[in-house]
């Protein structure tokens, strides 16, 4: 059972039980490998607040390996399957999901009103049916690996920061729990969609870490400042020889 299970009502933002330093870090383990993703999760108890896995762990490893790896680390999972289809199969999927008690799950904005709105609706449903808390449910806006000229050429006129603030507002109303977006977005979409909207923010670099493109990241305090509730940080954390480490000295510049 993850942390937030123990909220079954789960209206609250702060779904969190774990309270230290690093409890807004989630370490992405982005791998295809269960031992790897084991260790990383044993090796991270305690020094980070979550686990994120995405579609290259749950497609090499399934449901199996994703609740394996949750047993492993004990902390709250954030489950970044990114879900984008028909709102009848997005549903679906939604309710699959919900069985694994992800704290975090994702599905795309850009899915439509009536794909967020079901997918919402089933993840209350389905998790009251189990009696579990009901996953968080995070609209990806637009790809952080997206630019202006490549919406562009998708047919998308509309500039990245304003298409991210339109997709905030639509997830919103169509019930979404919060967003995931880039941290040059963080501070727009606070300012437009409240305190009680979760912002997940990846694209962080630690401060100390050689920044390869000074435009496209920050730093976890600077992205802390602008408004993010959470911050998915993965490289400069399973990269280094002492991961735990490296995440609490990561959490320490958040103090
Ligand atoms: O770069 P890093 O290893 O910290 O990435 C962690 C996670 O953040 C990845 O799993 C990826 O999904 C996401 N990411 C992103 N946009 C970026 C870089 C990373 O969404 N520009």
């Amino acid at each position: 059972m993850t942390p937030a299970a123990s909220d079954p009502a789960g209206s609250d933002k702060e779904v969190m039980m774990v309270s230290h330093a690093g409890s807004c870090l989630f370490c992405a383990l982005d791998t295809n490998d269960l031992e790897t993703a084991l260790s990383f999760a044993r090796q991270l108890r305690g020094a980070v607040g979550g686990l994120k896995l995405g579609l290259e762990f749950f497609v090499a490893n399934g449901p199996e390996g994703i609740r394996k790896v949750t047993a492993a680390g004990g902390l709250p999972l954030f489950l970044d399957l990114k879900f984008h289809d028909i709102p009848n199969t997005a549903a679906g999927a939604v309710r699959s999901a919900v069985a694994l008690e992800p704290t975090f799950l994702t599905i795309h904005t850009s899915g439509g009103a009536a794909m967020m709105k079901a997918a919402a609706e089933t993840a209350h449903s389905e998790a009251e049916r189990l009696g579990i808390a009901r996953p968080r449910l995070l609209g990806v806006t637009v790809l952080t690996s997206l630019t202006d000229r490549e919406l562009h050429s998708v047919g998308q006129e509309t500039p990245v920061a304003e298409q991210v603030q339109r997709l905030a507002a639509l997830a919103q109303e169509a019930g979404l729990d919060g967003v995931v977006c880039s941290p040059h977005e963080i501070a727009a979409v606070r300012a437009q969609s409240g305190a009680d909207f979760t912002i997940m923010v990846p694209g962080i670099r630690p401060a100390t870490a050689l920044l390869g493109d000074q435009k496209r990241v920050m730093t976890p305090a600077q992205a802390r400042a602008a408004g993010a509730d959470y911050l998915v940080i993965g490289r400069p954390i399973t990269q280094e020889k002492d991961p735990a480490a490296a995440a609490r000295k990561i959490a320490a510049e958040l103090r």
